[in-house]
């Protein structure tokens, strides 16, 4: 069981909303796929309440049950855990960075977010675990210079996860009707880069 979470304290990042798709396409990839909210603003949670399908299991969880519910996940046969953390330093995200194989950061091509992201891939790399960055909020062309500095600032900085992720209303209203934007709009290009992002961070977790 392989444990994906997503982590940065700047909040509206995109944390809860990559989350969600991730663990849609994930789970239509192939894999059995469980989301825990540590986030006590519960939008995972809701979001999940939202749905009809059976999948992923959607629970909160809080950072002292975080292992037995982990162990629970193993035993049941769950073979991914993403991990949705909140918008500030609390020992949820310390717990979520300790279990985790892979530390995914959102971030949106800005001066702020990209300086926020210093305590969050400092404690990762402190405490020895695997991360990368996520520019995620993209002007949908994904060529200004805004995002080329971004990417640039964030490769000096740590590894980043490919595609780029842009902005696009997809996300938005998926998010809204419980869904993954591969389940909203499948051939649309936010599932796309969803799609690509799940690649992406399944091949960084096989390593
Ligand atoms: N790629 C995207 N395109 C369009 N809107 C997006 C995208 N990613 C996130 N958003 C929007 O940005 C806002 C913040 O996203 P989200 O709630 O996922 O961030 P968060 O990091 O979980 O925030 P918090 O720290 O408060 O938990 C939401 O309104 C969401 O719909
Ligand atoms: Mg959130």
């Amino acid at each position: 069981m392989r444990i994906l979470a997503l982590i940065t304290q700047k909040g509206g990042t995109g944390k809860s909303t990559l989350a969600a798709s991730l663990a849609v396409a994930a789970g239509q990839a192939g894999e059995r796929v469980a989301a825990l909210d540590l986030d006590p603003q519960a939008s995972l949670t809701h979001w999940g309440q939202r749905r009809d399908a059976d999948f992923p299991m959607v629970d909160r969880t809080t950072p002292a049950a975080l292992a037995a519910a982990l162990g629970a996940l193993r035993a049941a046969g769950y073979s991914l855990v993403i991990l949705d953390t909140a918008g500030i330093d609390s020992a949820a995200t310390v717990a979520a960075m300790r279990a985790a194989d892979l530390a995914l950061i959102p971030a949106r091509p800005s001066l702020a977010d990209i300086e926020a992201t210093r305590p969050t891939f400092s404690a990762l790399a402190r405490l020895g675990r695997p991360y990368a960055f996520v520019l995620n909020q993209c002007a949908p062309q994904l060529k200004s210079g805004r995002v080329a500095d971004a990417v640039k600032a964030l490769k000096l900085l740590g590894a980043l996860a490919l595609p780029l992720i842009a902005l696009r209303a997809d996300h938005q209203d998926a998010f809204a009707f419980g869904l993954g934007v591969t389940e909203h709009e499948p051939n649309g290009k936010a599932a796309d880069e969803v799609r690509g992002l799940w690649q992406w961070a399944n091949r960084e977790m096989k390593e």
